[in-house]
């Protein structure tokens, strides 16, 4: 397969972010937000709709998309990505969705934990008819990035544009001149500009790898900000298959937050893997001067089956402009996550990831050695468990649980520090993670391998849990 060079992709749109320099000003390029139609301060109640529409992945060529619209501004277009849901930490979510696709759907709330009957799966509701509405309704219980997508064919729905960011907001004392959200993704284009409709049988192995990269639906996306600032990045991988490997060079990314809120202790990387799914809360200390153009890319993680490098390649320029402000002292502390408890008491589950190619046209995956749509739900009640993920496939999974989060152990069997909560988590080729896993929400929940075309085709289970 051949890549192409992002530099010709690339049309130098030169937007300029608005809002910078204001303490907390969220300045999220290429995305819109959803209209709030409530006066109530505490109630963010919107109107999202599915449907058709188009954008531009190759300049000049449009391509026939599915996405999000904002059903309360008369006129709206979909967007790739959809418009962002936001609110605050404590919020009453209302949204009327509508399904103006041609075939039915629901919309799952990646990372939020929610009363199961608005999960958005069809383990949790019917799904929705073309034409069909639904009425999403949660509290927003953790601050944060998340995020939210169909959950019928995902391999298709998302791939085809069906993803939005939805970012909790709370007064974490983090002083930022902004505060960006940065949904990563990729898409398989043939040169008309339309997406391909070619699935091959690495597509289905490693999980569709897209030939344009983007940043907020654009290959080489520019944006200003001020030199010596400090930037919050919020970043979320909405890919069916590729992973993100990240790098800024000569800088540092500081770790703030995983999936479900803030860690209770910051730490720096030079690189920042994020698997399918996943999110990380970074912060950014722009310390070049005015003039400098960093480029944020992403460079080669090696997941198995011999995936190979195709070298760095660059997301995003970062064009510095005046000094800005100095921001304040980082907080003193961080998030309030404590150790989960669990003794040698606690239950015990195993999850055993296989892979069977021996039809490389049909792959087949498996948990507990049964395929998607053909399981028997795991029953579970309220409590704690440890879960073993039993990776003996040659490839990495990005481990996904719907509705409730969990802390990852190392192999001593104590959580990983710092403290933090995830929801997706790459277990990697032939070994075993073990998560400690808070189940304190009955319903039917399902987890789930986050590379979609394994999901769609039987790395997917259903855990049920009695009230
Ligand atoms: Cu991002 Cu089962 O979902
Ligand atoms: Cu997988």
């Amino acid at each position: 397969m051949v890549l192409w060079n992002l530099r010709m992709l690339c049309v130098a749109t030169l937007l300029s972010v608005a809002a910078c320099g204001d303490n907390d000003a969220p300045s999220d390029q290429g995305i819109e937000t959803l209209t709030d139609t409530n006066p109530d301060p505490s109630i963010v109640e919107v109107e999202l709709v599915a449907a058709e529409g188009a954008h531009e992945y190759l300049p000049g060529k449009p391509a026939d998309v599915w996405g999000f619209r904002d059903g309360a501004r008369a006129g709206s277009k979909v967007t790739i990505p959809g418009p962002m849901l936001e609110g605050k930490l404590g919020d009453r979510v209302i949204v009327h969705f509508r399904n103006e696709l041609p075939e039915e759907t629901t919309i799952h709330w990646h990372g939020i934990r929610l009363p199961h009957r608005h999960d958005g799966t069809p383990a949790s509701q019917q799904p929705i008819p073309p034409r069909g509405t639904f009425d999403y309704e949660f509290p927003l219980m953790d601050a944060g990035l998340f995020w939210f997508h169909p959950h019928m064919r995902g391999d298709v729905q998302i791939e085809r544009g069906l993803y939005a960011p939805l970012r909790v907001l709370a007064d974490d004392g983090i002083d930022v001149a902004a505060d960006r959200v940065f949904v990563l993704d990729d898409v398989k284009i043939a040169s008309t500009g339309k997406l391909s409709e070619l699935t091959d049988n690495l597509d289905l192995m490693l999980g569709r790898q897209g030939n344009v990269i983007m940043v907020n639906g654009e290959a080489g996306r520019v944006i200003d900000a001020t030199s010596g600032s400090r930037e919050r990045w919020r970043f979320v991988n909405t890919a069916n298959g590729r992973y993100f490997n990240l790098e800024l060079p000569g800088y540092k990314f500081l770790v703030v937050g995983w999936d479900g809120g803030l860690v209770n202790t910051p730490y720096e990387t030079d690189t920042l893997l994020l698997t399918p799914g996943e999110r990380y809360d970074v912060i950014v200390e722009l310390a070049g001067s005015p003039g400098d153009k960093l480029a944020l890319r992403t460079v080669h993680y090696d997941r198995g089956h011999n995936i190979p490098d195709p070298g760095p390649i660059d997301l995003l320029t970062i064009d510095l402009g005046a000094a800005g402000r100095a921001p304040a002292a980082m907080p003193a502390t961080f998030g309030t996550v404590g150790p989960v408890v669990f003794d040698t008491a606690t239950l015990r589950r195993r999850f055993i990831l296989r892979e069977d190619d021996t039809i490389p046209a049909a792959p087949v995956f498996t948990i507990n050695d049964e395929a998607f749509p053909n399981i028997t739900p795991v029953q579970a009640s309220m409590g704690t468990e440890v879960w073993e993920v039993q990776n003996e496939s040659e490839m990495d999974h990005p481990f996904h649980l719907h509705g409730m989060s969990f802390q990852v152990l190392d192999d001593a069997g104590v959580p990983i520090e710092p403290l933090g909560w995830k929801d997706t988590f790459n277990v990697t080729r032939e070994t075993t993670r073990r998560f400690v896993v808070k189940i304190d929400s009955p319903g039917r929940w399902m987890y789930h391998c986050h590379i979609l075309e394994h999901a769609e085709r039987g790395m997917m289970g259903e855990l049920e849990v009695a009230p």
